[in-house]
């Protein structure tokens, strides 16, 4: 196995820590359906709801809606990580958290982003690049509203981002809210907490097709809301 060669050839890498599996040769062959320029949308954002409504329906994804976000800070040293998109439409696309955190910290100093929606099972990819702004106190109090109790006080209870001396921490931070806004009691607003909207300059749509000679279609913002459309090899 690939990962006894590692080892041997790294003889820093520490006992128990070889490859469980032979990465080398773990490829899946893509079978889909090909995407071709007559048949897109004329915006990305049409284009992608077609594609959000399949990988919602029948992609066999489990949360189609989670994406990863790529920031980067001011320095441009990138950082990732998984959010829900909670709304789309041609003004952009939504996630919430808090304000406070990493990502929220760096946008604030550097507002370009890269969102990638994986639908691994439907051998497709989407990846928006673009601008990303608070969305306004009203739009992310209609959205607080609709999240259940719990996730109101924890939405509270977390300094996201930030150390914790431990689980006790934040179990106790959250009793204590949940002590002082019992279910049933309206749960403010965190200032701390809200949405971006991320406004796209570009939105690859990916199509894995057989032998790697996959289909990449990207819509690029021209002046005065038109798009072009480019083709980029695989
Ligand atoms: C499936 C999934 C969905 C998530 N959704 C969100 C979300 O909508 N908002 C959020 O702030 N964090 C969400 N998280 C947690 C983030 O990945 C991340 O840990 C957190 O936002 C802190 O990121 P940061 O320290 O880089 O700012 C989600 C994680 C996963 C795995």
């Amino acid at each position: 196995m690939g990962g006894v060669t590692d080892r041997e050839a790294d003889s820093t890498r520490p006992a128990g820590a070889e490859v469980p599996f032979d990465l080398a040769s773990m490829r899946k062959q893509y079978r889909a359906e090909g995407l071709a320029e007559p048949e897109l949308a004329a915006t990305p954002v049409e284009q992608f709801a077609r594609w959000f409504k399949q990988a919602a329906t029948d992609g066999g994804l489990f949360e189609p809606n989670a994406m990863v976000v790529s920031t980067a800070d001011a320095e441009g040293r990138p950082s990732s990580r998984t959010v829900l998109l909670k709304h789309f439409d041609e003004q952009g696309f939504v996630f919430y958290t808090n304000y406070d955190s990493r990502k929220a910290r760096e946008l604030d100093a550097n507002p370009y982003v890269s969102l990638l929606f994986p639908w691994h099972p439907m051998a497709r990819q989407v990846v928006v690049t673009g601008v990303a702004r608070r969305t306004g106190r009203d739009e992310t109090a209609a959205y607080f509203r609709t999240r259940p109790h719990g996730s109101q006080l924890g939405a509270w209870a977390s300094v996201q981002s930030s150390v914790v001396p431990g689980r006790g921490a934040l179990d106790s931070a959250y009793a204590e809210l949940a002590a002082r806004y019992p279910e049933g009691e309206q749960v403010p607003v965190p200032p701390h907490w809200g949405g971006f909207r991320v406004v796209p300059g570009s939105v690859e749509f990916w199509q894995g097709r057989e032998n790697r000679l996959h289909d990449r279609l990207r819509y690029v913002a021209e002046g005065g809301g038109g798009w072009r459309v480019e083709r980029l090899s695989p």
